[in-house]
């Protein structure tokens, strides 16, 4: 599976996220919606030794959503990113899988970073922002 890295001259434009202290070690994550290879899509962003790491919230052993409850994706002992559907494990810090029926597979990578106190991720070729909708003024009436 392609890696969404930043896209060089793609205009990746950081897209703010929340306070990056809201974002706490090893806590609960900030759900947010993007654009997968053109499709709706959730991804999440959290905090895990001390940096804040991002992935589509997709399980690469089936391509479902992975919280089991929202924004809670890492196991009792908050050690790695556990599926709630079959148990896969995830290292948090690179979403490379190391246990479980997605091994050697990894999450999708969301670029993050936090700038002057805000959490913000950056668009990739692969993972776009959700374009809201343009509403033009209708045509004047005859
Ligand atoms: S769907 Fe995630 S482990 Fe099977």
């Amino acid at each position: 599976m392609p890696e969404a890295g930043p896209a060089p001259g793609m205009g990746a434009a950081a897209q703010p996220l929340c306070a990056a202290a809201d974002l706490v070690e090893r806590g609960k994550a900030v759900l947010f919606d993007v654009l997968l290879w053109g499709q709706p899509a959730r991804a999440f962003a959290l905090r895990f030794d001390g940096r804040l790491v991002a992935y589509i919230n997709r399980c690469a052993h089936v391509p479902v959503e992975m919280d089991w409850q929202p924004g809670e994706f890492l196991d009792q002992d908050k050690r790695w990113i556990v599926c709630s559907i079959h148990g896969a494990s995830y290292e948090p810090a690179d979403g490379h899988c190391v246990g479980g029926p997605c091994l050697r597979s990894k999450l999708i990578r969301v670029t993050v970073a936090e700038q002057a106190g805000q959490a913000c991720w950056y668009p990739s070729t692969d993972v776009r922002p959700v374009v809201t909708g343009v509403i033009s003024a209708p045509e004047s009436l005859p």
